[in-house]
């Protein structure tokens, strides 16, 4: 990434969405001082990003390292790697390592910084959908530890752009013969199921959400909750992205009423209004009745409040 990469403003939403959840979770560990806590992002980006209108906000290095919790970083590019290995002189105690990798090639050693026995979350944030594969995704599910009195196990949480857009501009591709843009897709969702996925479905947004729960469908046998969002643009009626955390939580009720009232605080900022963006509300894919119940009670609260 060079340094005058200029952001579009959808992506201050995504920003938004991880505050929101390293917050969560840092307030989880301060009774610990964060000790049992970990955050990965590996595909980290600048410490301070641009965006049009020459506006900076902090990119997600130091959106963590703000939140006081511990952090691994990586990212492939060398010169971002140096500003973020710059942060080492402001939170040396919490930078736990900066790697300057290919994500999917260094898996394993970045592992090897996250204790296992401890909560983790890992944020990929990747620009499209040729920058990951399923396999690394997978290495990362399967990081897991079991206690050995309850038997309970422990996997890394994680949050992760869905890159919808570079998804479906692949699927173009299905009946040409393009073969490597097709692959990307099949690399990024590990099997070739999201062609059929994308045929089947009759309408664009049949096509997306045929693709998204294709994707979470790979994720069912390791967590209980998977709750996203879709953010828009509403100009051009395009999808962007999905947001989607992964947790085996079990009081995530806890969370949820919470990110409904933030989300509709977000949409009143300015940079949402004046380039219309649209953001759904958060559903819970795997236990969608728990989550009907929880929104209903997080627009209750929020309609209270105002
Ligand atoms: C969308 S940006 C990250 C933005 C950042 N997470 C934020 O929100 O502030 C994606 C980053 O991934 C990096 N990248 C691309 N391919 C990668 C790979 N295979 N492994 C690690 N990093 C990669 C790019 O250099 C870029 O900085």
């Amino acid at each position: 990434m060079s340094e005058s990469r200029i952001w579009k403003h959808h992506s201050r939403i995504k920003l938004r969405f991880y505050k929101h959840y390293v917050q969560i979770c840092a307030s989880h560990h301060i009774k610990d001082n964060y000790k049992r806590f970990t955050l990965v992002d590996l595909f980290c980006g600048e410490p301070r990003i641009q965006f049009e209108g020459n506006n900076y906000i902090d990119g997600s290095p130091l959106i963590a390292l703000k939140k006081k919790v511990k952090c691994v970083f990586n990212d492939i590019s060398e010169s971002v790697v140096e500003n973020v290995k710059n942060l080492n002189k402001k939170y040396p105690q919490q930078i736990i390592e900066v790697f300057n990798s290919d994500a999917n090639e260094n898996i394993e050693a970045i592992l090897e910084k996250v204790p296992s026995y401890y909560h983790s979350l890992f944020y990929l944030d990747p620009d499209n959908a040729s920058q990951i594969s399923f396999e690394t995704i997978q290495r990362i599910i399967d990081y897991k530890y079991i206690y050995k009195q309850t038997k309970e196990i422990m996997r890394p949480e994680m949050l992760i752009n869905f890159p919808l857009y570079s998804i479906t501009k692949n699927c173009g591709y299905i009946d040409k013969h393009n073969q490597s843009r097709c692959e990307i897709n099949t690399r990024f969702f590990g099997n070739d199921n999201w062609k059929k996925a994308y045929q089947k479905g009759k309408t664009p947004d049949e096509r997306r959400k045929n693709l998204f729960i294709t994707f979470l469908e790979s994720f069912k046998p390791y967590y209980i909750h998977s709750y996203s969002v879709l953010v828009k643009s509403l100009n051009s009626n395009t999808p962007l992205y999905y947001i989607v955390f992964f947790s085996n939580f079990r009081r995530i009720d806890e969370i949820l009423p919470n990110l409904v009232g933030n989300i509709e605080r977000w949409k009143k900022e300015d940079y949402i209004r004046k380039y219309k963006y649209g953001i759904s509300r958060p559903i819970d894919c795997y236990n969608r009745e728990e989550s009907l119940n929880i929104l209903e009670r997080g627009k209750n609260e929020n309609s209270s409040k105002n």
